[in-house]
């Protein structure tokens, strides 16, 4: 049976290192406060005009596209996740398509957040075992440090984003012993206000029973004055509600996933969780009762970066030696829509 095998795989964040105690300078917040909430020690802002969430993803992309040992123009197909792309239109896809000069290749942008990168690698791994596409890149990056609100009304949110990038080529591969086993999907939008950027949008208010938004007058449907004024440009989050979502749906789909597969979770090499808080990671390691070694967290170097966070720490975990041929890796996911999911692979 043909089965996607991750070929290459890199990441790139941006040099510039931004320390919780330098956030103190824009907004009322410390460093224990976001360390003991978050476990986040610093994050990585994109420089402001010379690196953007299809750049940084081109630079990831370089880097994959070396180890899986092709050129650019071997792709066939591109798989981009991002919640803060370049231009609201076109995806980041194409703009990637144009810097690494690759042939007229489809490119297909994914709008899942949190969950982007495994949504974008089940997408990816469909087109692989029908034999369609034989070099598929799939990027995760994001730019969040250009919409966040830095002022204290939004420290909520600001403290926990970081930038960078982490992208892979898949391959297929006839090897019983490798590739992805299974991926698992999951949506509920009964709760899509409530981790959610409301603004540039078409709602025109239609959701207003969820959230105060301002209303939108003739000419001004994408953004209005008001909806500035009200902070409806930048990321909306209740924390708390999304924390005790994320808490049952990340076990539950990690789970999921082994079940499919006749496994255990002792039987995981490394787990993979979005980095969105340490604290959620540690309570799924408890649930799951994984060792120290089956779980790799790096949101303390590089915060929450939302679609690039499963490549970016599948990829240093990759890097250190803490995944080896054979393993038994499972990437995991729960944000923004909500949507989850989860993909066990072998390595
Ligand atoms: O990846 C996308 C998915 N996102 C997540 O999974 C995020 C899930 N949620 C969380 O990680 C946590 O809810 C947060 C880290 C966002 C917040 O932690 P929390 O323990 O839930 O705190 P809270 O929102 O209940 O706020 C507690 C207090 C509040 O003050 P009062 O009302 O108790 O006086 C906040 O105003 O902490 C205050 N606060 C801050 N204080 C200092 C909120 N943000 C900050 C801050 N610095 N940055």
């Amino acid at each position: 049976m043909l089965r996607s095998k991750i070929a290459g795989i890199g990441m790139y964040v941006p040099k510039n290192v931004i320390t919780n105690q330098d956030l103190t300078q824009y907004m009322d917040t410390n460093d224990e406060w976001i360390q003991e909430r978050t476990g986040i020690k610093e994050r990585r802002y994109a420089d402001r005009t010379g690196e953007t969430t299809a750049t940084m993803g081109v630079e990831a992309a370089k880097i994959a596209i070396e180890r899986a040992g092709i050129i650019a123009q071997d792709i066939d197909f591109i798989v981009f996740a991002t919640l803060s792309p370049d231009y609201y239109f076109p995806g980041c896809g194409v703009l990637v398509q144009r810097a690494l000069k690759l042939k007229e290749i489809g490119a297909l942008d994914i709008r899942n957040q949190c969950s982007g990168f495994v949504y974008a690698l089940s997408v990816a791994d469909q087109f692989i075992k029908t034999g369609m596409y034989k070099n598929i890149l799939v990027i995760g990056s994001e730019k969040h440090s250009f919409g966040l609100d830095f002022s204290t009304r939004g420290r909520n949110v600001a403290v926990i984003f970081g930038d960078g990038a982490g992208a892979v080529v898949l391959q297929p591969t006839q090897d019983p012993n490798q590739g992805i086993l299974s991926t698992h999907l999951h949506s509920d939008g009964e709760s899509a206000e409530i981790l959610a950027m409301y603004n540039p949008g078409t709602h025109a208010n239609h959701w207003g029973q969820y959230a105060d938004f301002a209303e939108a007058k003739i000419g001004e449907q994408f953004m209005s004055h008001e909806m500035i004024d009200k902070a409806q440009n930048f990321p909306f989050m209740d924390g708390p509600a999304v924390f005790k979502k994320a808490v049952v749906k990340f076990p539950e789909v990690v789970m999921e996933a082994l079940q499919a597969n006749g496994l255990q979770p002792s039987d995981i090499n490394m787990l993979i969780p979005h980095q969105a808080n340490l604290r959620i990671a540690q309570f799924v390691q408890q649930q799951l009762k994984l060792g120290d070694d089956q779980v790799y967290n790096n949101i303390q170097q590089y915060g929450n970066t939302t679609a690039a966070s499963v490549p970016i720490a599948l990829c240093e975990a990759w890097e250190k030696g803490k995944i080896r041929q054979g393993d038994l890796v499972c990437l995991a996911a729960f944000g923004s829509g909500f949507t989850w999911a989860s993909a066990l692979l072998k390595w």
